[in-house]
């Protein structure tokens, strides 16, 4: 039987904003770094801390915990209907090397006060709620990002994916073990397994929301992206002998790229994002010629025609100016725009009026697992502002009440797409 307006509205008012606030803190211990935010990179001893603070929070709750094979991580509330695929929300618990405590945490965390509230509320779903912490959203230990749920929408990338080397040198499959040994005994989700839709909740990470005053953002989509890693190789030389005209520096190659493609990628609409965040020279010693730079290229823009001929160029930027040295450029990770199920915009906006929180529409610029969940199933996101539109920072920060407001849609969306 569906659930009523009350039955939604009673929902809204369990979501607890101190407790949802003090799981946020609690969480922030794992990895706290000195100026207020976490370091804690995807299945470092930080994250798995985390994992298993969620699986403590799951069980008291009563919930399943299942995992699957990328090692995410699946918090089950069963329905009366067990045999129907599940309503699910979540987001990732990893953050950036100097992250802060609302990106990712905030989406499993809000699903977490939903369960509470279902509980609290005494509500009763037709189909079976998740709250999903998916592995590596962030892609900084281990690339490409979003990885978990890339892996779980497309199982044959799964052997791809285990392979890929961090940058400690640890592979994903051997992190993932150290995982696996310390959480004890878990059911094994499968890949793919059905789910009937999917709504993520997270900070904006930009400032439109702030700006127009504004505390729901109902996400129309995310923008396409291309990843890239490029290798370029000179040799090594002495640094005080070999003469300048000789040298095949990489260092200087790859610096000469990375200004050429800002020039590529200049947008007098400002819409197109470029950025180079990892740059490393090899042996990275002052009197060594440097033989090899690898760097990162993170390439975002919603038109796709744009985003396609731009990024078709890459490689031949960088061979233009690469005197001396060679350049190798491998793209990692592509994705479309990704625009987001009408009918879950329309139950968020009704969830946001519900409880008389101004809204707006607004396309997503970073990426997140919904954009992989989008595949499976209808799905959606609802953002909070975030202060200034900061994040990818220790100092980003949310308030209290607004983190409430989006638990508050999030769990009357869920609860009404699980009838
Ligand atoms: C997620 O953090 C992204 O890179 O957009
Ligand atoms: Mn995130
Ligand atoms: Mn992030």
């Amino acid at each position: 039987m569906a659930l009523t307006d009350a039955d939604l509205s009673r929902l809204a008012a369990a979501v607890d904003e101190e407790r949802l606030w003090q799981m946020h803190m609690e969480m922030a211990k794992f990895g706290a770094t000195p100026l207020g935010g976490v370091c804690r990179e995807c299945l470092t001893p930080e994250d798995i801390q985390a994992r298993l603070l969620l699986k403590r929070w799951a069980e008291e709750l009563g919930c399943d915990v299942s995992i699957d094979a990328i090692g995410n991580m699946f918090v089950r509330r069963n329905g009366s209907d067990t045999a129907a695929p599940p309503i699910a929300t979540g987001s990732h618990l990893d953050s950036q090397p100097t992250g802060g405590k609302f990106d990712g945490a905030y989406g499993v965390l809000a699903g977490i006060e939903m369960l509470y509230a279902l509980r609290d509320a005494n509500i009763q779903t037709e189909r079976s709620i998740e709250v999903i912490n998916f592995t590596n959203e962030e892609g900084g230990r281990f690339q490409p990002g979003v990885m978990g749920s890339q892996v779980f929408v497309r199982p044959n990338e799964l052997e791809r994916m285990l392979g890929v080397v961090g940058t400690d040198g640890v592979t994903m499959a051997e992190a993932l073990a150290g995982f696996m040994a310390e959480v004890g005994p878990v059911n094994t989700k499968p890949l793919k397994a059905p789910f009937a839709g999917f709504v993520e909740a997270h900070i904006e990470q930009a400032p439109r929301l702030e700006e127009t005053g504004n505390i729901i953002g109902v996400v129309t989509g995310i923008q396409g992206a291309r990843k890239y890693q490029v290798t370029v190789r000179g040799e090594e030389a002495h640094s005080g002998t070999m003469p300048m005209r000789r040298r095949k520096d990489s260092v200087l190659a790859a610096s000469k790229m990375v200004v050429a493609l800002h020039e590529l990628m200049a947008d007098p609409d400002d819409l197109t994002r470029f950025n180079v965040g990892r740059f490393q020279a090899y042996p990275g010693a002052p009197s060594v010629v440097p033989g090899q730079v690898r760097f990162s290229i993170d390439f975002r823009c919603p038109n796709d025609d744009k985003r396609e001929v731009l990024g078709n160029r890459i490689a031949e930027v960088c061979s233009t100016v690469a005197g001396p040295c060679d350049v190798e450029v491998l793209e990692i990770q592509r994705a479309e725009t990704t625009p987001f199920d009408q009918g879950v915009m329309q139950v968020i906006a009704r969830a946001a009026d519900r409880i008389n929180c101004p809204r707006m529409d607004l396309l997503s610029g970073a990426a997140h697992d919904a954009r992989n969940m989008a595949r499976i199933c209808p799905t959606g996101m609802v953002f909070i502002p975030c202060e200034g539109g900061i994040s990818h920072n220790e100092v980003e920060s949310a308030t209290p009440s607004d983190l409430a407001a989006g638990a508050r849609v999030i769990a009357q969306t869920v609860a009404e797409m699980a009838g």
